[in-house]
């Protein structure tokens, strides 16, 4: 993709300074590792790999979920499905979620609500990026990198359409027309 029609909202510096913070601050709260990380592909996939090569001293464990969401109107549809378990299982251990973004929290309270059954000692969750404008279900967010406004943003894995994942700030995209749920319209059938 040539020149996308972005805005810079976060850049790679801002970034990688803040996702240091958040892994300081995670490892002062679980001095007794392992924790076990649980990545919700694909937005967080390089949230993930800087998140955890920045600990310095916590034993972590790299795991990967993935979801789907579907329907008409994605960020409030509620609809999401399991695509890929975990391979392991959290009973009586210590768990972080790791996220890219929360937006309506209806994803979030899904993944809480299945993990949360399967009897962790500890769930958390840690998200690089928050619009509570939008939030429809409340949900406990322990880290957090940046509170952004309501708008679409693409980058540091974040996709429209599959789009834009690779790109190192994280920009908002101006020219794509959004729908009423404030979602570009064509996303609303792309993956997570
Ligand atoms: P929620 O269920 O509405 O909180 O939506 C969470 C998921 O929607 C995130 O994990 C992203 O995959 C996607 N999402 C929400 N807002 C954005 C955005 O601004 N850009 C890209 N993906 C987004």
């Amino acid at each position: 993709m040539t020149a996308p029609a972005t805005r810079v909202l976060l850049s790679a510096a801002q970034i990688e300074q803040r996702v240091k913070e958040m892994a300081r601050q995670i490892e002062a709260d679980y001095a007794e590792g392992p924790l076990y990380l649980v990545s919700v592909l694909k937005g967080s996939f390089i949230f993930m790999a800087d998140l955890v090569r920045a600990f310095e001293r916590l034993r972590v464990r790299t795991e990967f979920m993935a979801i789907s969401s579907y329907g008409t109107e994605k960020t409030s549809s509620g609809q999401v499905k399991l695509t890929r378990d975990l391979d392991v299982s959290i009973e009586g251990q210590q768990v972080l979620i790791v996220e890219d973004i929360v937006d309506s929290g209806l994803t979030l309270s899904y993944l809480l609500n299945l993990l949360g059954a399967r009897r962790p000692r500890s769930l958390a969750v840690a998200t690089l990026l928050d619009k509570p404008e939008r939030r429809v279900k409340p949900v406990e967010i322990r880290y957090t990198g940046f509170q952004i406004p309501d708008e679409f943003v693409v980058g540091y894995g974040l996709d429209f359409a599959e789009d834009y994942r690779n790109l190192r700030d994280i920009c908002v995209l101006e020219e794509i027309a959004t729908s009423a749920s404030g979602a570009p319209a064509a996303w609303s059938e792309s993956e997570r």
